[in-house]
């Protein structure tokens, strides 16, 4: 019998479609489960894993289910879990502890009543599982062989833990694959993002000032989608080369403090804090939008908005109204959370399918493995071209082979100019 806590188990019905319904748009995903239901490499392994409760994160647990794991699943963001999707895990039997809008405190205990399952193998985005295990629940780390983490801010985290030699147990960066990185920060969260503030305020996007923070794998899909949707993208950069690369791609760029004033839409995507703040909402039009995709909800400083506001309402779903002291009033999405995942569904399933056969192989290949020291590791250049191999044949795309001569004449230096 399954553990676990979830808003309404009734919508269970319903979740079985969304997770079939996402499986069928992951073939890749689908090819490891059927070698992992033949083999159960993880058979007899405890799994705790901090993911969005998403559907296509429903299709990865299903894998490790099939592969023999026991699994313990907590979302990670309040406003992200998709409640049919949580009650069709806790039917198949997952330890799941999710629901959407839950409070700090609740967010929290569902960490801990993750890590109570006693995981072997960590599975997080956004490292609050190992920042948990690293510091209140220490007497659980011991056990644990390895984990895995899905995003940038995470790796951020852990990296900044193995240099202080605070990191206890080794981990693989999945973020940073090609076939994770280059498609789903890029591709994903351009088009989620868009997806998700459109569906929280239904605007044109032709024809507005849409400026992007941050020109990082994130923010370049978002800006390339925008321009694509026929605003006027203007990007705020604090790194020379992204800067350069955005002006080439086409875009403006300007320092954040100039762009107030000319902005409809705001959306930032750094992974790094305060880049909207108090001196930047003053100048902004009455009406300006603002919403974030970046890991955390402190890159719009929500403590400058309700510092400045006199009031505040929801005007329906996602969308928050703040009247200013100056009177014009700001419109905040999804509290300023990821607004792909906490307005809409997160990413399409075809590029998470890609994410999570790397997340799959990481934990097959942390299971198979001797322990290893306590560092942030890439993912196996194997593993990342076999997931490559696999999504091409999946859209049944054929690649050139190298000829003998092209092989030999890739490897001399004797051939040159004539
Ligand atoms: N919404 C999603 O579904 C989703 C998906 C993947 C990653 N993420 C998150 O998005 C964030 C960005 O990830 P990424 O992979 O694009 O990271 P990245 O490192 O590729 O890019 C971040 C960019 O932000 C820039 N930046 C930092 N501080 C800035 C500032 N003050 N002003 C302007 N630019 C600044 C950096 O120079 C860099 O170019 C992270 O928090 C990551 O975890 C979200």
């Amino acid at each position: 019998m399954a553990d676990f806590k979830v808003k309404n188990k009734t919508l269970a019905s319903k979740g079985h479609l969304q997770i079939e319904w996402a499986s069928k748009h992951m073939p890749v995903l689908n090819q490891i489960k059927e070698r992992f239901a033949k083999h159960k490499p993880l058979r007899g392994l405890t799994l705790g894993a901090c993911l969005h409760v998403t559907k296509e994160t429903a299709v990865l647990i299903d894998t490790f289910l099939v592969a023999g794991a026991e699994v313990a699943l907590c979302g990670s963001n309040p406003l992200s879990t998709q409640d049919d999707v949580a009650a069709a895990l806790a039917e198949k039997g997952v330890h799941v502890f999710a629901w959407r809008e839950q409070t700090a405190e609740e967010y929290y205990w569902c960490v801990e009543k993750t890590i109570d399952h006693g995981p072997v193998i960590t599975l997080d985005d956004g490292a609050d599982l190992v920042s948990a295990l690293h510091t209140k629940r220490t007497e659980v780390l011991p056990g644990i062989k390895g984990g895995t983490e899905e995003t940038t801010t995470g790796v951020l985290r852990l990296k900044a833990m193995e240099k202080k030699g605070e990191l206890k147990y080794p981990i693989i960066a999945v973020n940073d694959a090609y076939t994770k990185y280059l498609f789903d920060n890029r591709y994903g969260t351009g088009q989620s993002t868009i997806d998700g503030i459109l569906r929280a305020t239904n605007i044109l996007l032709a024809g507005k000032t849409f400026v992007v923070c941050g020109y990082g794998w994130c923010a370049r899909g978002i800006a390339m989608r925008a321009q694509g949707m026929g605003a006027n993208v203007v990007v705020t950069e604090v790194n020379p080369l992204r800067a350069l690369e955005a002006v080439m791609n086409g875009f403006r760029v300007l320092p954040i403090a100039q762009t107030a004033p000319i902005g409809d839409i705001f959306v930032t995507a750094t992974g790094d804090t305060s880049i909207i703040r108090k001196e930047h909402m003053q100048k902004m039009k009455d009406g300006a939008i603002l919403a974030n995709s970046g890991h955390f909800n402190v890159e719009i400083s929500i403590k400058d908005l309700e510092q400045l506001a006199t009031s505040k309402r929801t005007m329906r779903q996602n969308l928050e109204e703040y009247t200013l002291k100056n009177g014009r009033k700001l419109y905040l999405l999804a509290e300023g959370r990821l607004v792909n995942l906490a307005a809409a569904e997160g990413h399409p399933s075809e590029v998470m399918d890609m994410s999570f056969a790397n997340q799959a192989l990481s934990v097959e290949h942390l299971a198979k493995t001797e322990r290893l020291p306590p560092k942030v590791y890439t993912v196996p250049k194997e593993i990342d071209e076999t997931i490559a191999r696999l999504k091409l044949e999946a859209m049944q795309i054929r690649l050139d082979k190298l000829t003998a001569e092209q092989k030999r004449y890739m490897t001399t230096w004797e051939e040159g100019t004539i």
